[in-house]
């Protein structure tokens, strides 16, 4: 995103959300979402939807994937007040910075006090397993490029932004205790998000635990990041879809971490209408 582009930041996510607020039930959402790989079943759950094809939003970005769904929706999830974000944008896809979180931005400034988003990533705890969930507890960001570079708006946001507790203490613990309650086991780790699109070589895998992470991906650092900045809460799921172990490393394809988002996708949506009813 250009400086001047930057410096319009606000009076376009203000454009946006007139938009927004003209066609939602309400005026103020409690909870965002992005539904990531293995949160769709989510949306289908959301009451009194209203939706919105990105297309259609002011300033939203425009989609250059073919067949891409990009659709905000709002209405009522466990009795609260939601948007949800189906489809991200990608920085693998070419999108810049400004691109791929715009969608979390315009979430924090209709007013969520609590974001809540999911991703696929690579295990590369040896205790973990294909098709586990885990809560992430905090992030290593080896993103290119930084979302929040280029001049700042004290009006969305403070120049230097405190990473303390960026995934919440509390919603971990209420998204433990709310796996326990419902039978549904769960892990908790670091995860590192980098650009992609390549998995992993074995030696990268290996620097990457080595450095202290749990879980790789290709998504979600930004959104937390700019989430953090604008001052909303945070609850990030990961489903792993492979290991990532470099001494056992096997063959890896996208199919292979489709497969098995969408195999762990309904017990990761029964958690998350039970940790939203919760909040
Ligand atoms: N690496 C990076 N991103 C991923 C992986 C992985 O192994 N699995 C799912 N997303």
């Amino acid at each position: 995103m250009g400086i001047e582009e930057k410096n319009l930041e606000f009076e376009k996510l203000s454009e946006s959300k007139k938009f927004i607020l003209e066609n939602l039930n309400f005026d103020k959402p409690d909870v965002g979402i992005i539904l990531g790989t293995g949160l769709g079943g989510v949306a289908d759950r959301i009451e009194d939807q209203v939706e919105i094809p990105y297309q259609k939003i002011l300033n939203f970005p425009i989609s250059t994937v073919k067949g891409h769904e990009g659709m905000l929706i709002g209405g009522k999830l466990s009795g609260k007040k939601v948007c949800a974000m189906k489809g991200r944008f990608h920085y693998y896809e070419g999108y810049d910075m400004g691109k791929v979180t715009y969608g979390a931005k315009l979430l924090c400034f209709l007013g969520i006090d609590t974001l809540i988003v999911s991703n696929a990533a690579g295990g590369l705890n040896p205790q973990f397993s294909r098709g586990d969930i885990m809560i992430i507890t905090d992030h290593i960001n080896l993103f290119p490029e930084h979302p929040l570079r280029g001049s700042s708006d004290e009006r969305l946001g403070p120049r230097f932004t405190d990473m303390y507790n960026t995934y919440d203490k509390d919603l971990i613990k209420l998204a433990e205790v709310t796996a326990l309650d419902t039978g549904i086991k769960v892990r908790k780790g670091i995860y590192l998000g980098l650009q992609g699109p390549t998995f992993e070589t074995a030696a990268e895998y290996r620097m990457i635990r080595t450095i202290g992470a749990d879980a790789v991906g290709m998504s979600t650092v930004p959104e937390v990041i700019v989430a953090r900045w604008m001052g909303s809460k945070v609850l990030g799921l990961s489903i792993i879809s492979d290991m990532g172990l470099p001494d056992a490393l096997e063959p890896i394809n996208h199919e292979m971490v489709l497969k098995a988002s969408i195999e762990a996708e309904p017990k990761l949506s029964e958690l998350v209408i039970n940790i939203v009813e919760r909040l």
